[in-house]
């Protein structure tokens, strides 16, 4: 009788030792599974197979595709192309490249592109003092359209004049200095480009004022209003839009725009994109 007891003592145990580690077994086999690197294909499904949708789907970043997805799981599949492509993954100023498309009016600067020291832009021309506050120089073919701007809205009796165009990398460097210096490099970050990094360094770039109101306060004028719905005709956009700080890497500036030309900025007027949106859509496709 006990032999039997101590018999079934052991076959109990037994089945127990075996379940344990049966379980342990499946439990480990179960995480090996999800940790495994998934194929090329299983990443392309994760992300709706875009590649077949987007021409500027990068092969090369599919791994950054997936970690910025995980991160922001709400974003579109196209939404999450876009913005890494942007570098917007990164830190601002990191993964820094130079500008490419010089001298052209769709080159882009930001925060991931950037102007060499010497880069001073072709045919720069003095805006016609009518319009502007002291000397002030555009590229050619933005000084010759803000010039038609600021004389339509003249006609219509609104002022626009520009405060401030081209700037050197050297007069950038001061000003940024001088932002730092007084208000630390986190806020001067927010409002001010580093030096070769502004894109008033293209010549293609002016921030307005309406003449008696401070640019600071240009929104609270009809010009702006004014600029709202004209200023893409003559080819500018407001480069710097409301609630696109995570994009553009600058809080809102109702003074600055940037001359792309009428055909990209009506697109730009009409579907909302920022100009880093817009470049990696159609400019550069890869
Ligand atoms: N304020 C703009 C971002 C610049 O410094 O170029
Ligand atoms: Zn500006």
């Amino acid at each position: 009788m006990k032999r039997k007891v101590t018999m079934v003592v052991v076959v109990v145990v037994l089945y127990f030792i075996v379940l344990i580690a049966s379980s342990k077994v499946f439990s480990l086999s179960k995480d090996a599974s999800v940790n495994k690197e998934l194929t090329f294909d299983e990443k392309l499904e994760m992300l709706g197979n875009i590649n077949k949708k987007v021409r500027y789907f990068k092969n090369d970043f599919i791994d950054r595709y997936i970690a910025y997805k995980q991160k922001h799981p709400n974003l579109s599949n196209d939404s999450v192309v876009t913005e890494v492509n942007i570098g917007l993954d990164q830190e601002f100023y990191t993964n820094i490249k130079k500008s490419n498309n010089l001298n052209t009016t769709y080159v882009l600067v930001n925060k991931f592109n950037y102007l060499d020291e010497d880069f001073v832009p072709n045919k720069l021309e003095t805006i016609d003092i009518k319009y502007s506050l002291g000397e002030k120089k555009l590229v050619n073919v933005a000084r010759i359209s803000f010039e038609f701007l600021a004389k339509k809205a003249s006609e219509n009796g609104y002022n626009i004049r520009a405060v401030s165009t081209y700037r050197s990398y050297d007069y950038q460097t001061t000003l940024y200095n001088n932002y730092v210096k007084n208000d630390g490099v986190n806020n001067a970050d927010k409002y001010s480009a580093r030096p070769g990094f502004s894109e008033h360094q293209t010549g293609l770039a002016v921030d307005v004022d309406n003449v008696s109101t401070d640019y600071m306060h240009f929104e609270n004028t009809n010009e702006f209003q004014w600029m709202q719905d004209n200023a893409y005709k003559y080819g500018f956009i407001l480069r710097y839009p409301k609630d696109k700080e995570y994009i553009t890497g600058y809080t809102y500036e109702p003074w600055h725009y940037r001359y792309v030309g009428v055909e990209i900025a009506s697109i730009i007027h009409k579907s909302n994109l920022t100009y880093e949106e817009y470049y990696i859509k159609y400019i550069n496709k890869f």
